[in-house]
């Protein structure tokens, strides 16, 4: 008896790792392109309030990074059965999938904020600030909706 328990605890061990590695491919591809996201508008925010010093070629190539994120095909890294009531390890909301149009919508006005935001970001520094607000709140627009918090 003791002895199956240990090994029982001795699985558990060695399967949580593996079952925390086991996320599949399409959900590991979407929180990847919104870290790349966060990063790009971290190093324009970081800009715009000054802790970081301004630097056009570096803000122009952080927005056009945010414009290429926004041009990836979203059909594939949204498969069914792969919201958090179905899957560990994810924050999207099973909302998403009953109102997919919208988050596309939402999608959309990410990609309308990066273009504005490339379009100016290498001009200098003050034309990032105008444009940060409205990238934010386009984030904030889908999470406050399809991904749960923390
Ligand atoms: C159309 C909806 C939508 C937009 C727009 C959006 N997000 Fe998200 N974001 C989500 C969802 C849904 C998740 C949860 C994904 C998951 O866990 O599978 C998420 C997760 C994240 C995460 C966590 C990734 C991880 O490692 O788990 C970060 C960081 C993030 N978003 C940053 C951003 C930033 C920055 C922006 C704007 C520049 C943004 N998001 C715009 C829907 C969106």
């Amino acid at each position: 008896m003791r002895s199956s328990f240990t090994a029982l605890a001795a699985l558990a061990v060695f399967a949580a790792p593996a079952f925390a590695q086991e996320l599949p491919q399409p959900v590991k591809a979407r929180q990847g392109q919104f870290n790349i996201m966060a990063l790009n508008l971290g190093i324009l925010g970081g800009m715009a309030r000054g802790t970081v010093d301004y630097d056009a070629e570096a803000a122009q190539a952080a927005a056009d990074s945010l414009v290429a994120v926004s041009m990836i095909s979203q059909p594939a890294l949204w498969p069914e059965g792969t919201d958090s009531s179905s899957i560990d390890g994810t924050r999207a909301l099973p909302g998403i999938w009953d109102n997919i149009d919208d988050v596309m919508a939402k999608w959309a006005g990410f990609g309308e904020a990066a273009k504005a935001m490339a379009a100016v970001a290498g001009t200098g520094k003050d034309a990032i600030g105008p444009n940060m607000g409205a990238l934010g709140a386009a984030c904030k627009a889908c999470h406050d909706t399809y991904r749960a918090p923390e």
